[in-house]
C-alpha cells in the first residue's frame, strides 16, 4: 500500500487552526493590514498579499481522478501568503501556524519532500522552476484560517496562494486552470499525495455565491447559483483516521482495475467516467465484487452531480438534498470512506426539519460532513447538532457556517 507524505507533515491540531477571521469577527481589510504589520516587523519590507480559499464539496466525491464530476464550493477560510522580493536566489518562509522558519534554495539541484509544512510551498516553487518559471527569491509569511486535518483542503490553498505569490513577486502570470494544474503537479510529483484536481481548481476558480461544477476531464466548469435562504454548514466529526491517505491511494487502484478489467467488454472507455450505469450491470461478472461496488459508486456519484446540479439551477432544494443523501449512502456501503463519526453526524443532522441534505465531504474516514441549511435555523442546527453529536460520540464537533466565497485573489490595502 503506498503511503503519502503527507502522513508525516507534522500538523497542529484542528483547534488550534480555527478561523482568525470567524473567531476574532475581524474583515479580510483587518486581517491583511495585520498580516502586513507583522511581515514589516519580521523582514522590514513592505510584503504583497495573496490569499486562497479551503473548499467544500456538495456532491461528487471520489471522482475528479476518474474523469468525472464534481461540485465544490470554496468557503471563507483562506490561507494568506505576505511576499516581498529577495535580492538572491532562496525563500525564506515563516509560518505563523507552524513552528519556525524555513530556507528553500531555489538553485538546489533535484530537491525532495522534507517531510515539512513547507514541502506544499516547496513542490511549487520546485514545478514552477521546471515548468520554465525562473522565479525570484523572496521573504514569505504564511497565515491559515482553513482548519488542518479537516478535509477542507488547506494543502490545495497553501499552493496556490503561494503559486501566485511567487508568480507575480517573478513578474509572471499564468491563466488559473493552468495554475490548478501546476498546484496538482506539486501535490502528486513533490509532497507524494495522489490527489485530483477538485481542490486547487475551485480554490483557483470559485466564485461567490456560487456552487463550481467541474468536469475534471476537460476542465469546462459551471458557476451555479446557491439560492438565497440556505447556508452551507461545515460540521467537523474531530476524527481523522490514520488510514485515510493509504486508503485514498487504494481506491484509486481499485478504479483503475475495474477501468482495466471492463475494457475487455468495453474497449473504449479510458476511466470510469465512460462507462453507464446499464453498461457497468451488463458487465457485472467481469468484476471481483468489491471492485464493482467501487465502480457503481463513480458512476452512479456522477450521474448525481448532473441530477444535482439541474436541481441547483432550479432552487429545487429537496431533490438536491436527496442526491446528497444518496451520495452518503454510496460512499458508506460501496466505496466505505466513511466511518461511525461521520455516518452519525448525517443522521442526527437529518433529523432537522431545518436542513435540506447532509453527507460526509472531502476524501472520508473522517473529517467533515456538509449540510445545506435554511439560514433562519442556522443557530438551532449548531447547537442542537453539537449537543446531540457529543452525546452520541463524547466528542466536541466544532460546526462552522460559511458562505460560497471567491477564489484566490492578491489582496490590496
Ligand atoms: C480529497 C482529494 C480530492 C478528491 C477528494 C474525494 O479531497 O484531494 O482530489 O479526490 O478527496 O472526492
Amino acid at each position: 500500500m503506498l503511503q503519502t507524505r503527507r502522513d508525516r507533515v507534522r500538523l497542529p491540531a484542528v483547534t488550534e487552526m480555527a478561523s482568525i477571521e470567524q473567531a476574532s469577527g475581524s474583515s479580510p481589510a483587518r486581517t491583511a493590514a495585520d498580516l502586513a504589520a507583522r511581515f514589516r516587523e519580521r523582514y522590514s519590507a513592505v510584503p504583497r498579499l495573496f490569499r486562497a480559499p479551503g473548499r467544500v464539496n456538495l456532491i461528487g466525491e471520489h471522482t475528479d481522478y476518474n474523469d468525472g464530476f464534481v461540485m465544490p464550493s470554496a468557503i471563507d477560510f483562506y490561507i494568506w501568503v505576505a511576499a516581498s522580493p529577495r535580492p538572491d536566489r532562496k525563500l525564506v518562509v515563516h509560518s505563523e501556524n507552524f513552528e519556525g522558519t524555513v530556507e528553500i534554495d531555489l538553485d538546489q539541484p533535484n530537491p525532495s519532500a522534507r517531510g515539512l509544512w513547507s514541502d506544499y510551498m516547496q513542490g511549487v516553487a520546485t514545478v514552477l522552476e521546471r515548468s520554465g518559471y525562473r522565479l525570484r527569491g523572496a521573504n514569505l509569511l504564511v497565515c491559515g484560517e482553513v482548519p488542518v486535518g479537516a478535509g477542507l483542503s488547506s494543502s490545495a490553498a497553501i499552493e496556490v496562494a503561494t503559486a501566485m505569490a511567487l508568480l507575480e513577486i517573478a513578474g509572471a502570470r499564468m491563466p488559473r486552470a493552468e495554475l490548478a494544474q501546476l498546484c496538482r503537479r506539486a501535490e502528486n510529483e513533490f509532497v507524494g499525495a495522489h490527489v485530483g484536481i477538485m481542490d486547487p481548481f475551485v480554490s483557483c476558480c470559485g466564485r461567490a455565491g456560487k456552487a463550481l461544477m467541474l468536469d475534471c476531464r476537460s476542465l469546462a466548469y459551471t458557476l451555479l447559483p446557491i439560492p438565497d435562504g440556505v447556508s452551507l454548514v461545515i460540521c467537523n466529526t474531530m476524527v481523522k483516521h490514520t488510514l485515510a491517505s493509504g486508503e485514498y491511494n487504494v481506491r484509486r487502484q481499485e478504479c483503475e482495475e475495474g477501468v482495466r478489467l471492463l475494457k475487455g467488454a468495453l474497449p473504449h472507455i479510458q476511466a470510469l467516467r465512460d462507462v453507464l450505469p446499464g453498461q457497468l450491470d451488463a458487465h457485472r461478472t467481469l468484476l471481483p465484487p468489491a471492485i464493482y461496488k467501487r465502480c457503481r459508486h463513480v458512476i452512479g456519484e456522477n450521474a448525481r452531480v448532473v441530477a444535482a446540479a439541474g436541481a441547483l439551477e432550479k432552487g429545487d432544494l429537496p431533490s438536491f438534498g436527496k442526491y446528497m443523501a444518496e451520495s452518503h449512502i454510496s460512499l458508506r456501503d460501496d466505496y466505505e470512506v466513511s466511518c461511525a463519526e461521520l455516518d452519525a453526524m448525517v443522521e442526527l443532522a437529518g433529523q432537522m426539519k431545518s436542513v435540506y441534505g447532509a453527507r460526509m465531504t472531502g476524501g472520508g474516514f473522517g473529517g467533515c460532513t456538509v449540510n445545506l441549511v435554511n439560514s433562519a435555523e442556522v443557530t438551532q442546527f449548531q447547537e442542537r447538532v453539537a449537543d446531540s453529536y457529543r452525546k452520541a460520540t463524547g466528542l466536541s464537533p466544532e460546526i462552522f457556517v460559511s458562505g460560497a466565497a471567491e477564489g484566490a485573489s492578491e489582496v490590496t490595502l
